[in-house]
């Protein structure tokens, strides 16, 4: 994508757009750039009744992915959906399978409810071919989004880092605790992307006509290893950074996780950081470095714990 091939600016417009997570992480970057174009936004989500800083500018519903009827109901008279809805891990009820079965309820309503344009939030290393079932669940919903008949845009971040993410925040959260800070052996690397990064890259691509997957990626690559050591120098930590075979990293996340309650970090998610899956082979579109955003944010990073379970699933979820 060149940024010549794109439309620079929006213009003003009131057309409704639906986006998943409009009150989170990503969906939240997102919905602040729809409102300050003028659009209206519709927020599906499993958590309606979650703070969020859009006022009455943002009505929430539920996902209804069980009551398709009402699903496209709510969203009727919508000319974009926006789609942030996914699933980092399979628990309890929840499988990769029903994310993805999910997804199909949300693009059958869509078109029902005379939606025009799919703008979807992927991953880098999403493959068909993926051993790892998260990347290839991820896959399989960009293949969905393909055949769907819709125009499209597929964005794939490589890891989103901000105020309101979980993985920096708890690396920050680990190093500020514990005296050593285990990770996999080897020389994988990451480029972690600012989350109003790939806001600013989703609404950009979304305005191009033709169907487009693009990368979001930022302006720096560090090995896992180098990325770590700089959160522990930029927060003060002193705590020794061990490389440790995968298998022995993994137990010892599991162990960290029956202490904080939580599910840390998945074998998938670690499997896909080892093989590289969170790089860009594109020239880097975000533009804000992983690096001076810890400068400016490294008092307030991992002094609490982030928990992915408290804000999936223990919080009340009203459908
Ligand atoms: N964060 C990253 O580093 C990263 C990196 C690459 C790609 N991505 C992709 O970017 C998209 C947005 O990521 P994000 O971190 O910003 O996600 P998020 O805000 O935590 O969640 C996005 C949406 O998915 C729903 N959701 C998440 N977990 C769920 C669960 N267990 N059960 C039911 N619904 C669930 C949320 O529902 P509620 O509205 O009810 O909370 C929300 O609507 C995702 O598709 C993710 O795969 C993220």
């Amino acid at each position: 994508m060149s940024s010549s091939s794109l439309i620079a600016t929006a213009m003003p417009s009131n057309e409704l757009n639906v986006v998943t997570g409009a009150f989170l992480f990503t969906g939240k970057y997102i919905t602040s750039r729809l409102v300050a174009q003028g659009k209206r936004v519709i927020n599906l989500t499993g958590h309606p009744h979650r703070e969020h800083p859009f006022a009455d500018k943002v009505a929430s519903s539920p996902f209804n992915f069980d009551n398709p009827g009402k699903l496209v109901e709510n969203i009727r008279g919508a000319t974009t959906l926006y789609n942030t809805y996914w699933v980092r891990f399979p628990y309890g009820q929840v499988t990769f399978e029903q994310a993805v079965n999910n997804t199909k309820i949300l693009l059958k309503a869509a078109k029902e409810a005379g939606v025009k344009k799919i703008v979807h939030i992927s991953v880098s290393g999403a493959s068909l071919d993926s051993p790892l079932p998260y990347f290839r669940g991820k896959a399989l919903v960009e293949k969905a989004i393909m055949d769907s008949g819709f125009a499209y845009t597929i964005v794939r971040p490589t890891m989103t880092f901000g105020a309101e993410d979980i993985l920096t925040n708890n690396i920050a959260w680990f190093l500020r605790k514990f005296p050593f800070f285990a990770i996999p052996t080897g020389n994988y690397q990451i480029q972690p992307v600012f989350v109003g990064d790939v806001a600013d890259i989703v609404v950009l691509a979304s305005q191009e006509i033709h169907n487009m997957i693009v990368d979001a990626a930022g302006p720096e690559t560090y090995t896992f290893g180098e990325m770590v050591s700089l959160i522990a120098k930029k927060i003060g930590s002193r705590t020794m950074i061990v490389p440790v075979p995968s298998e022995i990293a993994l137990l010892l996340i599991k162990f960290l996780g029956l202490l904080v309650g939580d599910i840390v970090l998945t074998r998938d998610e670690m499997e896909g950081l080892v093989a590289n899956l969170l790089v860009s082979s594109d020239p880097p579109r975000g533009t804000t470095h992983f690096s001076q955003w810890l400068d400016q944010n490294s008092k307030n990073l991992g002094t609490h714990y982030s928990s992915e379970l408290e804000r999936h699933y223990r919080t009340v979820a009203k459908h």
